[in-house]
């Protein structure tokens, strides 16, 4: 079924001038880009997108890495989006999980900075989608 997700360009992929290409790599895919802004966004944002991981040690750093500077949000459409923008970023950690020809393997080393963000289930889809782009 078709659906959307919720893509971040972090602050390290803007500053590292890899917006371009995680957008080419997105379209190539076949995945429609439904919204897109470059912004900064505000601790109470970040605090909320991250709530899940408020408890972990990396959480004050992650907040302070996310609000550092201006990032590109989007929302991306197309059968089974959520997975295939997954299949696309590889795994959390760039060395230890994402393969090569994925984003993180091609373009990050640390774990914090990945590079990207994709939803990782529906129900945190359309969470994220209400808090980036409320309006949609
Ligand atoms: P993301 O897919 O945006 O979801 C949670 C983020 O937390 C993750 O990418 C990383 O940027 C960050 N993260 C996860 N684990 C760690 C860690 N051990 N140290 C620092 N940052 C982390």
């Amino acid at each position: 079924a078709t659906e959307r997700s919720l893509v971040l360009i972090k602050p390290d992929g803007v500053a590292r001038g890899f917006v371009g290409e995680v957008i080419a790599r997105i379209e190539r895919k076949g995945l429609a880009l439904v919204a897109m802004e470059h912004r900064l966004t505000t601790v109470a944002v970040a605090k909320e997108h991250y709530a899940e991981h408020a408890e972990r040690p990396f959480y004050g750093s992650l907040v302070d890495f996310i609000t550092g500077g201006p990032l590109v949000a989007l929302v991306i459409e197309g059968p089974r989006a959520i997975a295939a923008f997954r299949q696309l970023a590889g795994g959390t950690d760039p060395v230890e999980k994402a393969a090569p020809g994925t984003i993180r393997g091609d373009f990050a080393l640390e774990v914090q900075f990945n590079i990207v963000h994709g939803s990782d289930s529906a129900e945190s889809a359309a969470r994220e989608i209400g808090l980036w782009f409320p309006n949609l």
